[in-house]
């Protein structure tokens, strides 16, 4: 086997990463036997978590061929996270030829997957992964990858699904948004994710305010928030139909599949936006 032509990350298999649970809730694979304990934990404070996932996931896949349909060749795709098929750059290859995409993350294991991935498939000159942080927009957007690969003046499709939770409100989450914001050409589209529990009932609530505790103990804290927070993280965009709704709901490719019944489906809002 030949050496890989990247330099792997320096990796921290003590503390659990919100990368590998969320890899190992959708696909059931588990990196390290460390992280078993902490996955125990979490299924047993959210049995839903699984299914919450998988729903997250499937809400990337629909938001990713919505752009594209929509004539977005580039993607921006932040805290993108494992490897875990669906990938952004496949979800778009099925419409379009050669798009371009830029993944970004901060855990280690999902930087050294995604540059593994990419190196085995060849995809160096319209995909790239870069090691940053949400928090630092501005070495996410100057990066020599993301310059490489974005083209400033045509739409972007931003990504950013399930990883506001992960940036607290001392983070300021509204200034890293506009900042990118500010550099999206007109024509480009928004799609995010957040938990939250606004809509919940008490026994979904309970479940969440449980597994949120054992992150904070072990992982990174996850901070959640109310629709209207939510709905604040889309100042200056146009929200596309059908606005703020559920991960499960939006443009469902089967609405008879949306379980009005199933309370979890609401602890996950999604929406997409485009900016004029
Ligand atoms: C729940 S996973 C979501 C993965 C993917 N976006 C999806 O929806 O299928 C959250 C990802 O965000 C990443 N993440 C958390 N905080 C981040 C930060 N400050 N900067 C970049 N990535 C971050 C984590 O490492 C993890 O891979």
């Amino acid at each position: 086997m030949s050496a890989p032509d990247f330099e792997p990350r320096h990796l921290d298999t003590v503390k659990p990463s919100s990368a590998r649970i969320y890899l190992h809730m959708i696909t059931g694979e588990v990196i390290y036997e460390a992280d078993l304990p902490f996955i125990n934990q979490l299924y047993t404070a959210i049995p839903f978590y699984p299914k919450w996932a998988r729903h997250n996931r499937a809400f990337l896949g629909r938001a990713v061929r919505h752009m594209a349909s929509h004539g977005i060749r580039q993607f921006l795709d932040i805290g993108s996270g494992l490897p875990a098929g669906g990938n952004t750059h496949e979800v778009a290859r099925e419409l379009i030829t050669d798009p371009r995409v830029v993944y970004v993350d901060n855990d280690e294991e999902a930087v050294n997957r995604a540059r593994e991935l990419l190196t085995r498939h060849q995809l160096g000159d319209t995909t790239a992964m870069v090691d940053a942080d949400l928090r630092r927009p501005a070495r996410i957007l100057e990066h020599p990858e993301t310059r490489r690969l974005l083209d400033f003046t045509q739409p972007i499709g931003l990504l950013l699904i399930s990883v506001l939770p992960w940036i607290t409100d001392e983070d300021d989450p509204a200034a890293v948004l506009t900042q990118l914001r500010n550099v999206m050409p007109p024509g480009s589209q928004i799609a995010m994710t957040h938990v939250s529990l606004e809509d919940a009932g008490p026994e979904i609530r309970s479940q969440v305010a449980a597994g949120a505790s054992v992150f904070a103990e072990a992982s990174t804290p996850v901070t959640l928030r109310t629709r209207r927070q939510f709905a604040s993280f889309f100042d200056g965009w146009t929200l596309t139909e059908p606005g703020i709704t559920y991960a499960t709901d939006w443009h469902a490719d089967n609405p008879t599949d949306i379980d009005a019944d199933d309370d979890a489906r609401r602890c996950n809002f999604a929406a997409t936006a485009t900016l004029s």
